[in-house]
Formats: C-alpha cells, structure tokens, sequence
C-alpha cells in the first residue's frame, strides 16, 4: 500500500504558514473531482450558492465553496445551449459570477461583470452559448473589482466545459488547481501588503481541493486532463515525470493535434487540455516546475512566498502493468482560423507598468488605474485588431480578455495557430495578438490575471458596438 499524508504530519504542517510545506506531503488520497452538473436537452438551470465552509486538504476549513464544495460543481454545456445560473449570495461581502473565456454577452443578466450581488441576495444569470463556441475547458470565478484575489484565493473557482466528449481516451479528468493559506484553524490567512504588490501564492496547493492526490491508471491508457490553473497568483510550469504531455489546446479554443511539449506553462487564468499516455508502471509524480515571474525590482520589497524557487508536487500517477493493448493517440486537424493572414483594421499599444505613488505601488495600463464609468478602447464591431501589449515593469503580467478570444502572433507558436484568452506578458517583454471582435457587441474588461494586480487598478474597459 502507498502511504497516504491524511491525517499525517506534512498535511498539518501545510497549514502551518511559518513551518514546513506542503511539499512534505507524500501521496495523497485517492483523486476525486468535483460533482458535474450537465445540461438536457438545450439547457442548465443551477443554483450556486457561495458560502464559507468546505473541506479543504482533508480537512474542514472556513474556505469559501460553491454548494459546499471548493472548487465548485463542474458545469457541462454544449454548443447552443443556454446556461442559467442563479447566483446565491451567502457571504458577507459583495460577490458576482464570469465565465471566463466563454464567448457570451457581457451585457445585461449575462457575463456581465459590472454586476455587484450583495450578501444575502440572489442574482439570476443567463448564458447564450454559440452554435459555433469553441471546445473545451473554462472556469467561472467572481469578478467584483478589488475583492478578487480574496474570493477565488478563497476557493471560489469551478470548471465549465464545452462539448465533453469530442476526444475518445480511456478517462476525462478535471483538475482544478488552486492555492490557498490557512492557519492552523482552517481560517484564511490575513495577506500583507508586499503579497498583494506581489501577488498572492498560497502555502497550500491543492488540486481539487486536495493535496497531492493519487490517481491510478494502467499503462497505455490514454488520459485526456483538463488542467485550470485557479491560482490567484502562481504559475503553474506543469510536467508529469517521465511522460511528454500531449497539447490539444490552450483556454478552450478549438482543439487540434495534438502536440507534443515536455512541459506547459499556465500562467493565472489559463488552461490546457492534454493527453497523457501513460508509460511503464510506477509513481510518476504531476509537478509544477520553477518559474521566475519577476519581483518589484531594485530591491525595495522582498519577493515573498513564492513558488518559484521549488517545484510544487500536484498529483501522482500510480500507473499499473497494462492487460489490453495501448490505446492509439486521436489525432485532430486544426479548425482554427489563422489571423496572420487576414487584414488587420487597428492597431493600438497598450502598457502596462508599476509605479510608486502616494498611496504605495500602482498598477497601471496606459498610466491610468481601473475606471468602470471610463472606456479605455472602443472598437467597432465585426473588425480585426492587432494589439501590441507592453510590459514596462520587472514583473510578469498575464494579459486577460473577456469575451472575445485572441490569437497570440507574438512570441509565434510556429504552424499552429495559438489562440488563448490568457497570455503572460513577461517582464520587461511583450505579446502582440490579433482579435476578431466577432458577433458579440458589449462592453466588458481586459485585465491583468495576477489578481492582486487587477484588484489594485491594472484593468481596462473595452467596449465593441
Ligand atoms: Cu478569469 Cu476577468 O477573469
Ligand atoms: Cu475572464
Ligand atoms: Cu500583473
């Protein structure tokens, strides 16, 4: 039998903030994944209600949870249907609801993220997903402005997945990966200042809600992994020992290959759908490997908690001697469009920069914080833009777009088109991406998904007519 940490000495001092880490965890209990809730018939009516109070890491916690669970239920929708969600609101402070990367109205009871839901009372939101929406894996979190790194810190994340069984493999899985601190109560942590210049990272990694888990496979097995990177925060440069990782898709959009990489970063925001073909029987351990994502620079503060130093264990694969023959690979042609080819209308620069003023850090897009009653870009609807995102600071900020997906041309991903709704734009670098702003007209944000820096005003207000 493997050792399980439940219950053993390196799950409690994962809640210790100034002990030991999670990392002392061995194998952790058996994998489970959040309740799916799928629609019939052209529709999913669900009732989320966010509450404090849900098993964390084995343990009963002061968390938030949607419907007692965190991450929150997985809700499955298919192309043309409509999604309603009625939002409960059982905390004590305003909270909202985004599907993020999902290609819906962000107007009136739909992605609408100007909504404020105060505690007590009940929103009702309603999605019209396209007959032609991309496949594959998106989340929902909530998005009042200047209480997010808290709430999705918090454990307020679920998974949305479009279309759930394009791809024939042996077992689908969602793993939510978030992270979170908590005292040795199971109350959340009080952040300081420098962590949220910073950005928060969590002591606590979870996948699932869990730390570590076990999931068992046969060798040859095809596994098709739905990987969301919920972090507040953390990047996440995820390898599975001894294994490539096969890449279907980047945040949803369309599936294709799929590819081989030796590893995948996701930045905050972003997911991936892979293949793992399992190899020869063993523990192969599901990590996220160092990533350097910048500081404050010069000196001034320090870089806190950070998972960038050590690489972090997510899950362990116990893969056993197979008795059937490997499965084949599916292999899929693109069905993305390649904007490198098509003209482009518009062309704008945004920059995004960190700065000392009176209050402390900034943190800016074109010199200016977060206005909702301002709108920073408007486009015009049906149109082609390019645009050229600069990040003047020492530290990483990955670029978020609602509502309308973008093609990165910049760094190129070679053949492939590389659509995203999330890319990191790296210290001191850029991304350049070309948007369709497509049938859907609105007015909605760009962010960066560094919570903490879309809380303290690194947000802009984009609006297509
Ligand atoms: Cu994942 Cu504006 O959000
Ligand atoms: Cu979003
Ligand atoms: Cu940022």
């Amino acid at each position: 039998m493997v050792a399980t940490a439940a219950g053993g000495v390196g799950l409690w001092r994962g809640y210790d903030a100034n002990g030991g880490s999670v990392l002392d965890a061995r194998v952790g209990p058996d994998l489970v994944e959040p309740p799916t809730i799928s629609s019939r018939e052209g529709r999913l009516d669900v009732r989320l209600e966010a509450a404090a109070g849900v098993n964390l890491a084995g343990r009963r916690t002061a968390a938030y949870g949607y419907n007692g669970t965190s991450p929150g239920p997985t809700l499955q929708v298919r192309r043309g249907d409509v999604l309603r969600v009625e939002l409960v609101n059982r905390l004590d402070v305003a909270t909202n609801l985004h599907t993020h990367g999902l290609h819906v109205s962000p107007e009136g009871n739909g992605d609408n993220i100007f909504v404020k839901v105060a505690p007590g009372e009940t929103f009702r939101y309603e999605y019209r997903i396209p007959d032609d929406h991309p496949v594959g894996t998106f989340w929902y979190h909530p998005h009042v402005h200047g209480q997010v790194a808290e709430q999705v810190f918090g454990g307020l994340v679920g998974a949305l997945v479009v279309d759930g069984s394009d791809v024939e493999v042996d077992r689908d899985r969602v793993l939510v990966v978030t992270d979170t601190t908590l005292d040795a109560n199971g109350r959340l942590k009080e952040v300081s200042t420098p962590e949220r210049m910073m950005g928060r990272e969590g002591l606590l990694v979870l996948v699932n809600g869990q730390v570590r888990p076990r999931l068992t496979a046969a060798s040859g097995d095809v596994e098709r992994w739905r990987i969301i990177n919920g972090c507040s925060a953390r990047f996440l440069n995820v390898q599975l020992d001894g294994h490539v990782l096969h890449l279907l898709g980047y945040d949803g959009q369309g599936l294709a290959g799929p590819v081989e990489r030796p590893e995948l970063l996701l930045a905050p925001g972003n997911r991936v759908d892979v293949l793992v073909q399992f190899a020869e029987s063993g523990e192969h351990l599901l990590r996220a490997a160092p990533y350097d994502r910048g500081g404050m620079g010069s000196g001034m503060m320090m870089r806190g908690e950070s998972g960038s130093v050590d690489s972090v264990p997510l899950a362990t694969a116990v893969v056993t001697a197979a008795e059937s023959s490997p499965r084949a690979l599916p292999v899929l042609g693109s069905r993305l469009p390649d904007l490198r080819r098509e003209p482009v209308e518009v062309r704008r620069t945004l920059t995004f920069a960190m700065g000392m003023g009176l209050g402390g850090m900034s943190f800016t897009i074109d010199g200016k914080e977060f206005d909702p009653n301002r709108v920073d870009q408007r486009v015009r609807l049906g149109t082609t833009e390019e645009w050229t995102i600069q990040n003047a600071s020492p530290m990483d900020h990955p670029f978020h777009l609602h509502v309308w997906p973008f093609q990165v041309v910049e760094p190129s991903a070679g053949d492939i088109p590389n659509w995203r709704d999330t890319v990191n734009v790296p210290a001191r670098g850029r991304a350049i991406i070309r948007v369709r702003f497509a049938d859907i007209a609105g007015r909605t944000v760009y962010h960066c998904h560094v919570l903490d820096h879309e809380d303290n005003g690194m947000m802009g207000v984009v609006e297509a007519r």
